[in-house]
């Protein structure tokens, strides 16, 4: 946990009265050891959809399609989201879950290795959401290069890593040496992109939000 007790408790108070997939979803992924994200992170992911009102939403890690969830049900009619996943009992959950919510008419599924499935996906997409292997964040975004709508928005989970994001390189760490490192990368880089206008928010386990900027801009 990235936010002390007693900040942590006040939003757990603050959260409405769970929704019973949802709440059926978590407990699974508690249950299974499922990761997926923290409820604050599927809040914040229906927020940009409802306000963005996104034609094609691209998300990258599917799990049990609980953040998946939160984004398609705040889809306008007509959008949809293309979500990547290569976990056969994992799809194979997601799919049930999106039918008993009544939204697996707005999600496609892609089946296999992100690295790959990217490759053949046209976009453009105007919100886009990794939350995959962290050592593979970097190729990912390489991939979807030349697929970005212009205004595009990218949200990229676990970027505090429990904290662990934040500690000397040679602490002892839950998270391996590699994650950290391409986490710890991932932010820098993006931070520091031409191309992105990045903030790093302390919102479940620390999620990377950034705008496509307009052409011209400086990264100061
Ligand atoms: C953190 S979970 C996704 C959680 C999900 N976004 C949620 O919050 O409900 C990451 C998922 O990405 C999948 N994954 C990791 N690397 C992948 C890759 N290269 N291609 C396809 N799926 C991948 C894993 O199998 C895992 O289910």
């Amino acid at each position: 946990m990235i936010r002390s007790e007693h900040v942590q408790s006040y939003l757990d108070a603050l959260r409405p009265e769970r929704d019973p997939l949802l709440a059926e979803m978590e407990d699974l992924a508690r249950r299974d050891g499922v990761p997926i994200v923290e409820w604050e992170t599927g809040r914040f992911l229906a927020t940009l959809t409802a306000g963005l009102a996104p034609s094609t939403v691209l998300e990258v890690g599917t799990a049990i399609g609980y953040s998946t969830v939160h984004i398609a049900r705040e889809l306008p009619r007509g959008s949809k989201i293309i979500t990547l996943e290569r976990d056969p009992d994992r799809i194979a959950h997601a799919r049930a879950f999106w039918e008993r919510g009544e939204v697996a008419d707005r999600i496609q599924l892609v089946e296999g290795d992100a690295l790959e499935s990217l490759e053949g996906l046209p976009g453009p997409f105007d919100l886009v959401f990794l939350d995959a292997t962290k050592t593979e964040v970097s190729a990912y975004l390489q991939r979807l290069e030349g697929k970005l709508a212009p205004r595009c928005v990218l949200v990229v989970d676990n970027l505090l890593m429990s904290g662990e994001a934040a500690l000397p390189e040679d602490a002892d760490t839950r998270w391996s040496r590699d994650s950290l490192a391409a986490g710890r990368a991932a932010a820098r880089e993006l931070m520091q992109s031409g191309e992105w206008l990045f903030s790093l928010l302390p919102i479940g386990d620390g999620v990377g939000f950034a705008a496509r900027r307009a052409p011209g801009r400086s990264a100061g």
